[in-house]
């Protein structure tokens, strides 16, 4: 329900700021370095620009390159379409290294702070790297929202044509890392390579309006890499609720983050600490880690008490870990409390509270999101217990205040 508002509102804010003219530009055939054609059809709707023919390379999504040589004035990066056609060889990108692909998302670009903030942990690591950034600022703006989850498959078709030049030099070490409708597009990336697969993706609060109801081809799912870790910071609202990996981190419950309601911008900011604590996850001493719970129901539920054992999460995570997680952090910066040892008396009231608050705030969505027949079941296990004869057994589903005192 609510991501059908979310669309319904983008629209409308679309369609009522839209001149009533659908213009397609001239530029349909553009050549390249390469001398190829590459031809090209974009129908601007007002300022959204929606690709139509999706060939690529495409001078709406360009690619950038940081290293330690070029820590902050990045290279621009030339790829082509044909098996050695970039001018890699002329930057500084070495195949030595690892190689991290960062993806921005909507109404956004690849300067977003906390996408650079990244990119910035990464270099205060002494290792160098290949940090790439995709930029395709133009196809995701702002406010067309459907103009831009369209233009993800397109975007993740020219993202991969970087990846294949790149393992042309026989780089391997690929990790590609996507923020909000960036998480969404790296599927699109993978989808276009297979029956390849990068060793590494990290969804970043992939989004969730548009892609809930999608088939896995068309959303971020742990088929896309050899190994997909997703951290959720803004579930139900802008980022998606959905297991998207082998791994999913869910902070702080995984849609109200502390310390956000005294910021102004509200709205970006449970979704903004997805990359947060990423970058923060690559110097931390302290560490994220995250408890094992069944699923993310089942922390609805209050079914996940903290136990052992523990994992890592963010960049030093191991490949091998799998299923739902929750992490709780600091409220402000560093975030990252590390590892709870002895009873975790505190971490579980933390935990708990941030669990009232999103069936308080959020109660439609979740009885959307969470099986009825799962609520019964909880109910069921519930009146088996020894105190629980104090109440009906069969609750008004709309009324989640109600369930949650009963289990
Ligand atoms: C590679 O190509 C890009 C795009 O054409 C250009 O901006 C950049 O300067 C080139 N890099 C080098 C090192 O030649
Ligand atoms: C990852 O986890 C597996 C299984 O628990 C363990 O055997 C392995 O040593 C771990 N790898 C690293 C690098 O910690
Ligand atoms: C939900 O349950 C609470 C506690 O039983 C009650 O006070 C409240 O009126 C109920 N709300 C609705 C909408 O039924």
């Amino acid at each position: 329900m609510w991501k059908q508002f979310f669309v319904i509102f983008t629209y409308f804010h679309c369609v009522k700021s839209l001149p009533q003219v659908i213009t397609v530009p001239a530029d349909n055939h553009l050549s390249t370095k390469q001398g190829t054609l590459s031809p090209r059809d974009t129908i601007s709707i007002g300022s959204c620009k929606i690709v139509i023919n999706k060939l690529c390379p495409d001078p709406d999504v360009t690619f950038y390159l940081y290293s330690k040589k070029h820590p902050e004035q990045p290279e621009g990066v030339r790829i082509g379409a044909d098996p050695g056609v970039s001018n890699l060889t002329a930057t500084a990108f070495n195949p030595a290294l690892p190689t991290k692909i960062i993806i921005h998302g909507y109404n956004s670009d690849m300067y977003l702070n906390v996408l650079i903030e990244i990119k910035k942990q990464y270099f205060l690591k002494t290792q160098d790297l290949n940090i790439f950034f995709v930029d395709w600022a133009s196809l995701a703006a702002g406010p067309c929202y459907p103009a831009a989850v369209w233009n993800t498959k397109h975007v993740g078709e020219c993202t991969a044509q970087l990846v294949e030049r790149i393992r042309e030099f026989g780089n391997e070490d690929i990790h590609l890392v996507g923020f909000s409708l960036g998480g969404q597009l790296t599927n699109f990336v993978a989808n276009t390579l297979r029956p390849y697969q990068v060793p590494r993706i990290t969804g970043l609060d992939p989004a969730g309006p548009g892609f809930l109801t999608v088939s896995p081809e068309n959303k971020l799912d742990k088929g896309d890499a050899q190994f997909v870790d997703v951290l959720h910071t803004n579930a139900f609202i802008q980022g998606t609720v959905e297991e998207s990996g082998h791994v999913d981190f869910y902070l702080n419950g995984g849609v109200i983050q502390p310390g956000c309601w005294a910021e102004n911008r509200f709205f970006a900011c449970n979704h903004h600490r997805a990359p947060i604590y990423f970058a923060e996850s690559i110097t931390t001493k302290l560490g994220f880690w995250g408890w094992p719970c069944p699923s993310y129901g089942d922390y609805l539920f209050g079914r996940c008490p903290p136990k052992e054992p523990q994992i890592i999460m963010g960049e030093s995570i191991n490949a091998t870990s799998r299923g739902v997680h929750l992490v709780i952090t600091d409220s402000v910066s560093p975030f990252a409390v590390g590892k709870f040892t002895g009873p975790a008396i505190e971490i579980y009231l933390k935990s708990e509270k941030h669990r009232l608050n999103i069936l308080r705030k959020y109660r439609k969505q979740v009885m959307s999101y969470i099986d009825e027949d799962d609520v019964v079941e909880a109910l069921q296990q519930h009146s088996k217990s020894k105190n629980a004869n104090r109440r009906i057994l069969y609750p008004d589903f709309e009324n989640i205040t109600e369930i949650y005192d009963f289990i």
